[in-house]
């Protein structure tokens, strides 16, 4: 038996933009150890080792930050908090079941565009 891939893979948008910037970011001064609260929940959990919390930039949903995506699943969860981060992981993570509440609005997570269909549209 080889090693095994992991289950899921976490990537929380760690993008901070310096102060007077118009635009939101996911890390502000309040909320810079999201990050290390989800690994740290995911060790204390004993599941570190088949889920990978990743460090990523901008998802580009910056308005409805701090951000995070599951995969599999295409789960784009919004608007986190310690405590939306730990509910996450017991009841999607562990638990199986989507927190719907904490999902981002669909009129912002549309149905992607495959890369050849976007390809036609862009006429080339
Ligand atoms: S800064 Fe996090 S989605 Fe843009």
């Amino acid at each position: 038996m080889g090693i095994p891939q992991p289950a899921f893979y976490i990537f929380k948008c760690q993008q901070s933009s310096p102060p007077g910037m118009p635009k939101p970011s996911c890390v502000r001064p309040d909320n810079q150890d999201l990050f290390q609260h989800l690994g740290q929940t995911l060790m204390q959990k004993g599941v570190i080792a088949t889920v990978s919390p990743i460090q990523t930039g901008c998802l580009n949903r910056c308005n409805v930050g701090p951000v995070m995506l599951v995969e599999p699943g295409h789960v784009m969860y919004v608007g986190l908090t310690k405590e939306k981060i730990s509910r996450i992981i017991d009841e999607h993570i562990i638990g199986g079941k989507i927190v719907d509440e904490y999902t981002i609005p669909a009129e912002l997570w549309d149905a992607p565009v495959a890369p050849d269909v976007m390809m036609k549209q862009m006429g080339r």
